[in-house]
């Protein structure tokens, strides 16, 4: 790696850009750089060991210390280009004063926000003192890690964060946030905007603690009608990208609206991010001619043939690399690594990739 395209200033200094990083600029890299979604998580037996001591998952991911050490768990035993920061998406409710629990085996639980009232008990304005471990956490990571390898920081969409907020809870296609949505539209907007200002809050103090990159995952947008998919996920993606450049610019950011489908063009037109994720129910060709050449594509194997391992993952991951390479591209699965996942199958897929 030399010259300008391999180089970039960060803090003064001038560091060797990760295959990640320049992927997001624009480059075509054959092997493209790979990293996964939920790559650290409870297939580990180091995750589990660790989980176990740190009480709840809250806790886990409030210490930074361990924090850390989970991010950079995947790190040490696979060849992969990014950690992801160890968070979660609902640590932003919590600093906007909605009460989170983590139930074992359940998942997530909030105080659901079903009307005006409740949405008045919600702070103004995101609480970053109570994130400040998390910000540890990423600058932790980055001193830890290699220059070769991108540290990437995330957020929710402000769509999908709002389906926890208004549900208290996932599942049942996010019903309780799409009524709402449809009976009390400018309420809905209202926590709309309030999640995209803290959004862009969040993911401006990870840049600034040293995330070279920023995901923005909206896990449920997908379902929506065209028309309600504009509204609450195009839309408000795209406020937070150009708000958070107008605070750091030439901050890398990619946007995973997952499952948007025949969506994705206009999803894409409208929102200036650096790369899109795939999810694993894409047609990958018609996705690539939907995006700008120049913006990396992301994704896309089925996190199902991550399990199942062997040849029909070698061949998951070739159908991939096929569809989405002479392009920029970064190759992740479609959705996060499952708990039911041998971890030696994650080594077979860099593997793979490494030897395009
Ligand atoms: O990708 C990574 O490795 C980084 C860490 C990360 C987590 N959650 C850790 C986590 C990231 C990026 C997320 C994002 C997230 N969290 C999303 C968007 C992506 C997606 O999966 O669609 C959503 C919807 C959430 C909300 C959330 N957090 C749910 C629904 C759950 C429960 C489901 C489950 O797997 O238990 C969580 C908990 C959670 N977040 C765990 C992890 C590793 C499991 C916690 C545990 O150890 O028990």
């Amino acid at each position: 790696m030399s010259g300008a395209v391999g180089e970039r200033r960060r803090e003064g200094r001038v560091k060797h850009a990760s295959g990640l990083i320049r992927a997001l600029s624009g480059e075509t890299l054959t092997p493209p750089p790979v990293w996964l979604m939920r790559q650290a998580g409870r297939y580990l037996p180091e995750y589990r060991e660790l989980r176990a001591k740190a009480g709840g998952f809250l806790d886990l991911c409030f210490t930074p210390e361990l924090a850390a050490e989970v991010t950079l768990q995947p790190i040490r035993r696979y060849d992969l280009d990014a950690a992801i920061l160890f968070s979660d998406i609902l640590v932003v409710p919590h600093a906007l004063g909605q009460e989170v629990r983590f139930v074992e085996g359940e998942g997530p639980r909030l105080d659901p926000i079903a009307d005006r009232k409740e949405f008045g008990r919600l702070s103004d304005e995101i609480d970053l003192g109570a994130l400040a471990p998390v910000y540890e956490t990423v600058s932790r990571v980055r001193s830890a890690l290699d220059q070769s390898k991108a540290l990437i920081g995330f957020c929710g969409a402000p769509y999908t964060v709002a389906t926890y907020m208004v549900a208290g809870r996932g599942g049942d296609e996010q019903a309780p946030a799409r009524l709402l949505a449809y009976r009390e539209p400018e309420l809905f907007a209202e926590l709309i905007d309030r999640l995209v200002a803290a959004s862009v809050a969040h993911l401006v103090a990870q840049l600034r603690a040293g995330a070279d990159a920023v995901q923005i995952f909206d896990s449920w947008s997908g379902d929506l009608p065209p028309g309600e998919f504009a509204r609450w996920s195009t839309a408000p993606i795209a406020e937070i990208c150009a708000r958070v450049r107008a605070e750091v610019p030439g901050a890398k950011i990619i946007a995973f609206a997952r499952g948007a489908g025949a969506k994705l063009a206009d999803f894409a037109g409208a929102v200036p991010a650096d790369g899109f994720g795939l999810a694993t129910s894409e047609d990958l060709r018609v996705a690539r001619s939907a995006v700008y050449a120049s913006r990396a594509l992301q994704g896309a194997v089925d996190p199902i043939a991550l399990v199942a391992g062997g040849e029909a993952l070698d061949r998951a991951v070739d159908e991939v690399l096929d569809a989405l390479g002479g392009y920029p591209m970064i190759l992740n699965l479609g959705h996060g690594v499952r708990q039911e996942t041998p971890p030696e199958h994650v080594a077979r897929l860099v593997a793979r990739v490494r030897g395009a």
